[in-house]
């Protein structure tokens, strides 16, 4: 019985996630249909969190179990454009150039279904994105997708948003996402239901020149997605321990971001990934997503911090190993993790700004 449970709420999620028929719409506020301008183009960074997101409180809303804690990865980029055009039958998705369907279809009409219920408008959308990183590096893209959908939509279809409302429409396309709308150092307020949750600005992308040298080891994508992972999180033993610790790294973490301490934030950002990736190993059914040369790169960098050289490491749900430091060691650094066997390449991103229509300038 409690398994034929489970399994009925898992697929009602699914649904609710998925499928945006499935979803109501009129949980969220209508907004009257102002400034009508059917196109709007607009730009989002990826980020990478300090503190990580992993695992629900409402997944149908993307409430989650704890806060989080990231920086926006400048220079790295997706563009959106979306256009409401009367004459289609359904919404349109050209990802990087090629028509896409399923899931990742799915997922933007869902989002698109928030935006027509909050502005009234009834056309379906064309939306054309592209990433100015390569794909398969092992950069979430999902966070700046849906960052630069949400804006793109809600401005085509007239509908102003504050950041903090943009953020939450973000939110429930993709958690992360909700960290990619505003600028900088960003921390997610987990909240308690779709008002209370969203993401600010801790500290503007000028605060610290902190580099993110992501080590790419793999370009697969054999991976078990996040989607499935945060349904997971509760099944691990760890996860109720990791979810008691966390006021205290969040604390921890947003300090030594305001007092541009590394070695605090260095201590942190590697306990946090480490437990999380703890619960992914000990989540039922088990996940995995370190690779040999993975743990390579995490001892190498455990190995130069020892000898006094600041820099740490932090990994998400994947096999890449992002390694920070600041900006006056990034070149020596990067040098060091080309010449590791199993390094394929190195991407290099500095603090990023806020997501933005690309019709105003650029803040980072
Ligand atoms: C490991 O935001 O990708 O990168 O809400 O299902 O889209 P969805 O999940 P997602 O999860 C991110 C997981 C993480 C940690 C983090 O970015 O905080």
């Amino acid at each position: 019985m409690i398994f034929f449970e489970s399994h009925v709420s898992f697929v009602i999620t699914y649904l609710i996630i998925n499928f945006p028929g499935f979803a109501k719409p009129n949980q969220f506020e209508t907004i009257p249909l102002t400034n009508f301008t059917e196109s709007a183009s607009a730009i989002a960074h990826p980020n990478i969190a300090f503190i990580k997101y992993w695992g629900n409180r409402d997944h149908a809303l993307r409430i989650p179990s704890s806060g989080s804690i990231s920086m926006n990865l400048g220079g790295l980029i997706t563009r959106t454009q979306v256009s409401f055009e009367t004459g289609l039958e359904n919404d349109l998705l050209v990802l990087n150039g090629g028509l896409t369907s399923g899931n990742a279809l799915a997922r933007v009409s869902a989002l698109l279904e928030r935006v027509r219920a909050m502005s009234g408008i009834q056309l379906f959308a064309r939306v054309q994105s592209e990433n100015n990183f390569p794909s398969g590096t092992g950069i979430a893209s999902s966070a700046s997708a849906f960052a630069a959908l949400s804006l793109a939509a809600a401005s085509a279809a007239g509908v102003q948003l504050e950041e903090r409302e943009l953020s939450r429409l973000a939110r429930t396309a993709s958690g992360s996402a909700c960290r990619s709308v505003p600028a900088g150092f960003v921390e997610w307020q987990a909240g308690k239901d779709h008002s209370s949750s969203y993401a600010v600005s801790i500290a503007p992308p000028s605060h610290w020149s902190l580099v993110d040298l992501v080590a790419i080891v793999s370009r697969e994508h054999k991976f078990t997605g996040s989607y499935e992972g945060h349904l997971l999180a509760g099944t691990s033993p760890f996860q109720a321990s990791r979810l008691k610790d966390a006021p205290k790294r969040l604390d921890i973490c947003r300090r030594s971001i305001l007092d541009r301490d590394f070695e605090a934030l260095a201590e942190v950002v590697e306990l946090d990934s480490n437990m999380m990736h703890a619960v992914i190993m000990t989540s039922s059914p088990r996940l995995q997503y370190w690779l040999p040369a993975t743990m390579s790169v995490m001892l190498e960098v455990s190995r130069w911090h020892k000898t006094g050289i600041p820099v740490c490491y932090t990994i998400d749900a994947g096999p890449n190993v992002h390694v920070l430091c600041e900006s006056e060691h990034a070149g020596e650094i990067s040098k060091q993790l080309t010449s590791l066997p199993g390094v394929l390449e190195i991407l290099n991103s500095h603090p990023g700004g806020a997501a933005r229509l690309e019709s105003n300038p650029p803040d980072d």
